[in-house]
């Protein structure tokens, strides 16, 4: 990407950006005519990914191989930005993975790279790049949630921990930012048809749907928002109607089977 066009057109972030909610979100932004940078472990993926979005939409697109469960992954992402001029306009934490199971069968190094990633990256990538954007007076920053955010979930312990952080760590930022002419949104997709949820339930999403639901993010005034209808009825129901040890009991009887296989 040319240091100069970099400093004059809109360019957005998006992490895990190759595949399921991230790809389609890249898609969208595309058809905006952003220019891109992709984020993900997989570079080969990001490649062909890239070069299709550039074919399709014309843009610039830049990919960076990271791991961002990775202590020094946000900051070099950051460093990677700043050196090649890119201004960031849009940052959509996307990056995300899933653990299921019985925290006390699971090995705990998983758990503490899912809190890495779902959560510790999301908010250092947040802290590094809304800097800029505050004193330019502009730009957004997305950060994929999950209606996991609202209540516990047994077997599903620390994603939807994680996916708490996220929720409220956004919150917060966004009434921090509301007067900056930055905008921060919590986007909290339910279940969605991607490689990371390939069980077999009813009511689950397209990812372009989620990614439709990012971009009325992008233009709404609110802290979050809930991806479907279904899914908003259900955070209400779980995240306010019931307390948690409510919540967290149900999800253990209805992932049980998932989970433990009995
Ligand atoms: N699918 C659902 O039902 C659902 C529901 C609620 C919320 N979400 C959230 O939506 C987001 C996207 O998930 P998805 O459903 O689209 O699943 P997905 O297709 O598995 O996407 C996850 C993306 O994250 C990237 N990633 C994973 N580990 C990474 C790491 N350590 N460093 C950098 N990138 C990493 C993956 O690319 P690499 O493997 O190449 O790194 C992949 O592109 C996640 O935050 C997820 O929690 C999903």
């Amino acid at each position: 990407m040319k240091k100069k066009e970099q400093t004059r057109r809109r360019v957005a972030v998006v992490t895990g950006a190759a595949t399921g909610i991230g790809a389609a979100i890249t898609e969208r932004l595309a058809g905006q005519g952003m220019h891109l940078v992709l984020v993900a472990r997989d570079g080969a993926r990001l490649e062909v990914h890239a070069k299709r979005l550039h074919a399709e939409h014309g843009i610039q697109v830049s990919t960076l191989a990271l791991d961002l469960s990775h202590q020094g992954a946000p900051v070099r992402l950051a460093e990677w930005l700043a050196g090649a001029g890119i201004e960031v306009d849009v940052l959509v934490n996307n990056a995300g993975v899933s653990l299921m199971g019985p925290v006390a069968d699971t090995d705990a190094a998983r758990v503490r790279g899912l809190i890495d990633l779902n959560a510790g990256a999301v908010a250092e990538l947040t802290a590094r790049l809304l800097p800029p954007m505050v004193a330019r007076g502009r730009g957004a920053i997305v950060n994929i949630a999950g209606t996991g955010a609202y209540a516990p979930a047994a077997y599903l312990a620390a994603y939807a921990a994680s996916k708490a952080f996220v929720l409220s760590f956004t919150q917060a930022v966004w009434a921090e930012t509301r007067a900056t002419g930055v905008r921060v949104v919590a986007v909290s997709p339910g279940p969605t048809d991607t490689a990371m949820n390939t069980r077999r339930m009813p009511g689950k999403r397209a990812p372009g749907s989620v990614a439709d639901t990012v971009m009325s993010a992008l233009r709404g005034r609110g802290p979050a928002i809930v991806d479907g209808r279904l899914n908003t009825f259900q955070t209400f129901v779980f995240g306010r109607l019931l307390p948690a040890s409510a919540a967290a009991r149900i999800a253990e009887r209805s992932l049980r089977k998932a989970a433990l296989g009995n």
